[in-house]
């Protein structure tokens, strides 16, 4: 039975969006991230579609278990790393690679006792001022770190606060920080996430970390990922559940936020908060009804949408809905919403069934 509500994934969007870092990236080998469930689009099917790519990340070891336990066997690192020393064993029993960003890690690292070899990148915090070392804590954790004979390599790396505006200056010094820093050290080096790799291709060093643009989505508010020579992944899909025509002046959903000026065919989606359609997507959101734009009316509720189907007197109960995907930008729709298309993408619910395109 087909679901009313579902995506549909594109999953040779995938290797198109990855052809583009390859393109732009041509030295670099990529480590793709996949965390949050490949970011809403189900994890395992994403390491999938991902085929041969030369590693791959998550945020939490949960998902990188879940990978290995899968047969995935690249180089899987995990961003936030260990938390305790029952996790540390997991890196070494699963042959995963830990972001080291605190001192309390290299603690860890130092206080385990047995055999084993981990492979680790060092996290230099060059602004974001989030995870990370700052320069003087980073040579010790390095020097630290190099005594250990548990660590077999130390690779370096930073993440960005802002690459996605094209001019915040900030980025080129977080660039120049982290050069200088690891200018001394072996070991690999990675920068760029979707927007370093676009953007400044000062950040393309040994390894990149497309997140966003892997599924076709841009990381930047004024461009979309077609704009950019990407292809969705994900199209969200729906059907109209009823049509009915309301007069001038009445209201339309919860607490009355839109009246028709006139005559209005109003269709209402079987679609809503609950399965992760944006609540506070405004009024005029686009939507596609049988592949024509036409406005949200009234507030997003737990279940459904309304519509302003006046442009469209042929549209019937049962027809097609898209939400967003092929046709209609998630970029556009996360505007409306005031938001980022990562959250729309990474918030569709369990009730959404998953579909490939066939
Ligand atoms: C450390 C790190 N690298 C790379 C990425 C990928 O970023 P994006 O999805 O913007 O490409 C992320 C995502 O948040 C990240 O946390």
């Amino acid at each position: 039975m087909k679901p009313v509500t579902y995506a549909v994934l594109d999953l040779e969007a995938v290797q198109h969006n990855l052809v583009k870092v390859r393109q732009i990236a041509a030295d670099a080998k990529i480590m793709a991230v996949i965390k949050a469930n490949g970011y809403g689009h189900g994890l395992l099917r994403i390491a999938k579609a991902l085929g041969d790519v030369d590693a791959m990340a998550v945020a939490r070891i949960d998902e990188a278990i879940r990978l290995r336990k899968a047969g995935f066997n690249q180089r899987l690192a995990v961003l936030e790393g260990f938390m305790n020393a029952d996790e540390l064993e997991a890196f070494f029993a699963y042959d995963l690679e830990a972001m080291i960003h605190c001192v309390e890690q290299v603690e860890l690292i130092e206080n385990r006792a047995g055999q084993g070899q981990l492979s680790i990148w060092l996290k230099l915090d060059s602004g974001m001022n989030r995870l990370g070392f700052k320069e003087i804590e980073f040579a010790k954790a390095h020097q630290r770190l190099n005594l250990c004979s548990l660590v077999s390599t130390i690779n370096l790396m930073t993440h960005f606060a802002n690459a996605d505006d094209k001019n915040d200056a900030k980025t080129l010094g977080q660039i120049r920080l982290f050069k200088q820093t690891v200018k001394n050290y072996q070991g690999e080096c990675s920068i760029a996430n979707s927007a370093g790799i676009l953007a400044w291709k000062e950040a393309l060093t040994d390894w990149v970390r497309p997140g966003i643009m892997l599924y076709g989505i841009s990381p930047f508010a004024e461009e979309t990922g077609q704009q950019l020579g990407l292809k969705p992944v994900m199209s969200l899909y729906s059907q109209l559940i009823a049509i009915k025509e309301i007069q001038k002046g009445e209201t339309v959903g919860y607490s009355g936020t839109w009246a028709a000026e006139k005559t209005t065919r109003v269709g209402v989606v079987a679609i809503g908060y609950a399965d992760g359609y944006p609540r506070h997507a405004k009024i005029g959101t686009p939507v596609l009804v049988n592949g024509q734009r036409v406005p949200l009316i009234g507030r997003v509720s737990m279940d459904m949408i309304t519509v302003d189907l006046s442009s469209l007197s042929n549209a019937k109960t049962y027809d097609p809905v898209t939400l967003w995907g092929e046709g209609l930008a998630v970029e556009e729709i996360a505007i409306f919403a005031d938001t980022i298309p990562y959250t729309l993408v990474c918030g569709v619910t369990q009730r959404v069934q998953i579909l490939d395109k066939l």
